[in-house]
């Protein structure tokens, strides 16, 4: 099979963007802010993409455009012993994409609410027992919650048919899934501002408390942030950038793919906000009172101020879970295409739609868990592990493997070669000091925090077992993978 490359760099550049903007922006983005000082959360989120995001970004682009291979074969390039490393991370998003499409799931749900605003009047009972249909802990798995397994599929549905063809399909699907988001946020945007109230939600957005700047969790939960939002450590942008032509521009796109993920969360925090802030004034609450985190804010609390708008209340939650669809598949579909480029590497005579289909089979089987009535607290617990020390650990590995062990490095001057504005200088700065040292203070803060509390009081049981255990499996199956692909 001959190698396929986007079509050219602005297609790879969407695509990117595609991956990075996703529920991270809408979700997590806006709530984190609020609860780290506003604009000051803003202002440390562009320090943390300058320190280390972007860095660690071109790193991957770097990386996958030298070797032209995904994760697996691109560290094994360096040296072989690095190469479980590379299928780790492959592991990883496996991971990430089992639970990513039960919330998927969740998106598809509420898409196909939206026609009827079947949410109302409760939306806290249509999303906790309607859709979800929760059991009461992380130990009562409860069966599978049928309108989640239905929502999993149609959107597996739509993540296959958008990468079966890998980069060809994809670099068609991306000119949509990429660019309408920033369509349908400026619509979401000019109706969110002109409600009564908006002001006092986009106040508590992003008026800057800078003392909160001196608060070390703020730093931490910036860095998480930029890490997750950038699509990095899982081997997406490595897959990414070895899809690119090897002349391909690196520092520039790499800047490009940072400021238009920046924008999207910008985008979103208005919206949420901005619609937050009405909500507030319609019920006679502080808006701090109808501010939420996490899944609550998208399924419970957003669709409670739809039922209040004035009027066309339909057409903005169409618009509304339309978006979240349109920002997740592109996010999902990069995740199965990381895995599916170094699996392509291996066999290259497979015809790549099986490739994708035995992917998504597994990713499927693996849905399953997540689609059962204690499916929220699954995914709520994996995540926080996969995010807390798997990403962690794989940017410390990243940056230390390139950086320091690889004798010969020559990522530098293949950057510098395919850049047209030169700071290779400050990013191999960055990589071999500012990376490591961040992340390893990150992932000492974290694995403190866990021992101070049960994360979110979950049994200890259920956070062994859901959530420290594939962490240490994955690099595990990462080196039974290598194994496998190799004679
Ligand atoms: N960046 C995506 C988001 O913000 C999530 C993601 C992480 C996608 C890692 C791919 C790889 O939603």
């Amino acid at each position: 099979m001959e190698k396929t490359y986007w079509p050219n760099r602005w297609i790879f550049i969407l695509a990117a963007i595609g991956s990075a903007a996703g529920l991270g922006n809408l979700w997590r983005f806006p709530y984190l802010a609020y609860e780290n000082g506003g604009g000051a959360f803003v202002f440390a989120i562009i320090i943390a993409n300058i320190l280390i995001g972007i860095p660690l970004l071109m790193l991957e682009v770097g990386l996958g455009q030298k070797m032209q291979k995904g994760a697996a074969d691109a560290f094994g390039a360096i040296k072989k012993h690095f190469r479980f490393i590379g299928w780790t991370a492959i592991v990883l998003a496996f991971i990430v994409i089992s639970y990513y499409m039960a919330v998927v799931s969740y998106g598809v749900n509420y898409f196909a609410a939206s026609f009827t605003l079947e949410w109302q009047p409760d939306a806290n009972s249509f999303f906790f027992n309607d859709v979800l249909q929760i059991s009461d802990g992380p130990l009562t798995m409860g069966g599978i919650s049928w309108p989640v397994l239905a929502g999993l599929l149609l959107a597996w549905a739509l993540v296959y048919f958008s990468a079966w063809k890998g980069v060809k399909s994809i670099s068609a699907v991306v000119k949509w899934t990429a660019t309408l988001p920033f369509v349908i946020l400026f619509i979401l945007i000019i109706r969110a501002l002109t409600l009564d109230g908006a002001g006092d939600g986009i106040r508590l957005f992003l008026f800057p408390d800078w003392s909160s700047l001196a608060d070390p969790n703020l730093w931490l939960a910036a860095f998480s942030q930029v890490f997750f939002s950038l699509s990095l450590a899982f081997g997406v942008m490595i897959a990414y950038g070895s899809l690119n032509r090897k002349s391909t521009e690196i520092t520039k796109s790499a800047l490009w793919i940072a400021g238009g993920n920046f924008l999207v969360s910008i985008m979103s925090g208005l919206v949420v906000f901005g619609t937050l802030g009405y909500m507030a004034l319609q019920q006679g609450i502080p808006v701090a009172e109808a501010a939420s985190g996490g899944p609550g804010l998208v399924f419970v609390v957003f669709p409670e101020a739809i039922n209040l708008l004035p009027a066309l209340n339909s057409v903005i939650a169409i618009l509304f879970f339309g978006m979240i669809l349109l920002l997740a598949i592109d996010s999902a579909f990069s995740l199965l295409e990381a895995l599916a480029v170094s699996v392509r590497d291996r066999f290259k005579k497979t015809n790549p739609k099986k490739i994708a289909f035995i992917i998504t089979f597994f990713g499927i089987l693996a849905g399953l868990f997540y689609s059962t009535k204690g499916g929220l607290y699954y995914l709520d617990i994996t995540d926080h592990f996969v995010v807390s020390y798997g990403l962690v650990i794989m940017g410390i590995l990243e940056a230390i493997i390139i950086g320091w062990l690889w004798k010969g490095n020559q990522l530098v001057d293949f950057i510098k070669d395919h850049s047209e504005i030169h700071l290779e200088k400050l990013w191999l700065f960055s990589i071999r000091w500012f990376t490591p040292l961040f992340l390893g203070i990150l992932l000492i803060w974290n694995i403190y925090n866990e021992f101070q509390q049960n994360y979110e009081g979950y049994p200890t049981e259920a956070l062994i077992y859901i959530g420290l255990l594939p962490i240490l499996l994955a690099p595990v199956v990462g080196y039974i993978l290598d194994k496998l692909t190799t004679r």
